[in-house]
């Protein structure tokens, strides 16, 4: 074979890795959400969703990253028509269990969040939590997250400023990564520390792309302490951001 017909491209490498990482994680991580979906955290986040969700009826959400299909469950009891989407095939198996647990329906379906494959101006909201830390390229995300949305349409994004942080088993850490291997905690850390949205500052950085792209923005540097209560589900302590954006 030529030399160049064997060259590895480095996205498809490292979204490849990606991929396995949260397909390895996923049955794990399913039972966290299935305890945070009963517990009083819920209310807090569903709370605090419907406070910057548009008004009026049913919307069409799209709940980018959904892994076990947090958002979309809680919305979808809600009476909206929401679609999850997530690169993992194991992570979208374990939404749609946990969705017919829940006794609601909700679409999910195995997508790139960086790549979608929607038509223009087709949802009310996008929202996301916890996943454009593990974006490869996350102004691709956002310009795809905004060609969706409808005018007037808002984008909830609630992350965290990982690229600093190294993720560990150890002392007061949380329990989200209590049953993960040392082999697989380390290519977590590997994976993050190869991302370029580690050497941004957030949710500045986020906040003054967003604007570029026409948005109007809103940022809260810390919604933990109203949205992590219950103590048993032990989060990082790391202060989780709220981007709240109009289009
Ligand atoms: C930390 S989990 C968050 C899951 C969910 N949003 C929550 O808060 O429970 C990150 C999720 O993002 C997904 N993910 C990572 N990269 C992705 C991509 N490029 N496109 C879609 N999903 C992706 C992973 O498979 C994983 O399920």
């Amino acid at each position: 074979m030529a030399l160049a017909q064997r060259k590895i491209d480095p996205t498809a490498e490292i979204l490849g890795r990606i991929e396995r990482y949260w397909d390895y994680r996923s049955s794990e991580f399913s039972k966290l959400r299935r305890l945070e979906l009963q517990s009083e955290n819920a209310a807090q986040w569903l709370k605090l969703l419907q406070e910057h969700l548009p008004t009026g009826g049913a919307l069409n959400i799209l709940d980018v990253g959904t892994g076990a299909g947090f958002f979309a469950i809680l919305l979808a009891a809600e009476g909206h028509r929401v679609v999850g989407i997530d690169m993992s095939k194991d992570m979208v198996h374990e939404a749609k269990k946990n969705m017919l647990a829940a006794g609601c329906r909700a679409e999910f379906r195995r997508m790139n969040a960086e790549e979608l494959d929607f038509p223009d101006e087709y949802f009310d909201a996008v929202i996301s939590r916890n996943l454009t830390w593990t974006l490869t390229d996350v102004m691709e995300a956002y310009r795809e997250w905004r060609r969706v949305l409808k005018p007037g349409g808002v984008l909830l994004n609630f992350d965290s400023d990982c690229g600093r942080t190294v993720f560990s088993k150890q002392g007061q850490q949380s329990c989200i990564h209590a049953t993960l291997s040392r082999e697989m905690l380390a290519e977590c850390n590997a994976i993050k520390d190869e991302l370029r949205i580690s050497t941004h500052h957030r949710p500045e950085w986020d906040s003054k792309f967003l604007r570029s792209l026409g948005f109007s923005v809103e940022c809260d540097s810390n919604v933990a302490p109203l949205v992590h209560r219950d103590q048993k589900l032990r989060y990082d302590a790391i202060p989780l951001f709220a981007i709240y954006a109009v289009k």
